[in-house]
């Protein structure tokens, strides 16, 4: 499995705060099958410009050489769209492994509008962005996500967003469920997030081809600067929390 999108690049923002940290981490994921993580720190639009801070190279330097055997690191940043990217992005310095793709947050309340409207600037500057976690945003629709889609982004879904209960969780479900999700990554922090979780989930709901696609296929199709492929829609299976919750649910 490949995880496009982490906070394990040690001690530069609210992610992993030690190389021991994120190796411990980096461990784990190996244990339960991932191969290939790439390392996203947060960083802001108008830093774009200047490319990875020194700090975060200095970061890496630490790391790389503890890295355990059998799996491969990747960079890139998670970039936040509060204001349009400056024409050096297309340096590529800050992108998903040197490719045209480009791994891009929002604001919590972001209006859908304003998602799309960024999303098409993106894709004119010969960029493709990858959004994160559409399904944290309130203005999180299919109907939203649909259009999101249409102007050529690519929707990255956090793996283990689809087995928390309620709103962020219903959207995230949608959203595989629609067939709108491209990639499932793990945006861990340190922490146990892993995109093994969406494993077992997915093939509670037949969606083995899926699982293949979402974690696998799409984000090496990514890696090699390559087309992505479409997911089916995904049926899914009524849960037992969410037979519970309607049992439960006050009219
Ligand atoms: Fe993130």
């Amino acid at each position: 499995m490949i995880d496009l999108h982490s906070h394990l690049l040690p001690g530069v923002d609210d992610g992993s705060r030690s190389v021991g940290q994120s190796v411990g981490v980096l461990e784990r994921f190996r244990s339960l099958g991932v191969t290939t993580v790439a390392l996203t720190p947060h960083l802001l639009a108008s830093q774009v410009a200047q490319g990875l801070p020194a700090s975060y190279e200095a970061a890496w330097d630490k790391l790389t050489p503890l890295v355990p055997e059998g799996i491969t690191l990747v960079r890139g940043a998670e970039v936040m769209l509060d204001r349009p990217l400056p024409p050096e992005a297309t340096d590529r310095r800050v992108t998903l492994g040197g490719t045209r793709y480009i791994l891009v947050e929002f604001p919590r309340m972001v209006p859908a509008e304003i998602v799309g409207r960024a999303l098409r600037e993106v894709m004119q500057m010969g960029l493709v962005p990858v959004l994160a976690h559409p399904e944290r945003y309130s203005s999180c629709t299919v109907e939203a996500a649909t259009v999101w889609r249409q102007t050529g982004a690519v929707l990255q879904v956090d793996a283990t967003t689809l087995t928390l209960p309620r709103s962020r969780g219903d959207r995230a479900r949608a959203l595989v469920g629609a067939g709108l999700a491209d990639i499932l990554a793990g945006d861990n922090h340190g922490d146990s997030r892993c995109i093994a979780t969406a494993v077992e989930w997915l093939q509670e709901h037949e969606g083995d081809e899926q699982a293949l696609l979402l974690l696998e296929t799409n984000p090496r199709a990514i890696l090699e600067d390559g087309a992505l492929y479409e997911v089916e829609p995904l049926r899914l299976r009524d849960s037992l929390w969410g037979r519970m919750r309607r049992l439960f649910e006050v009219e």
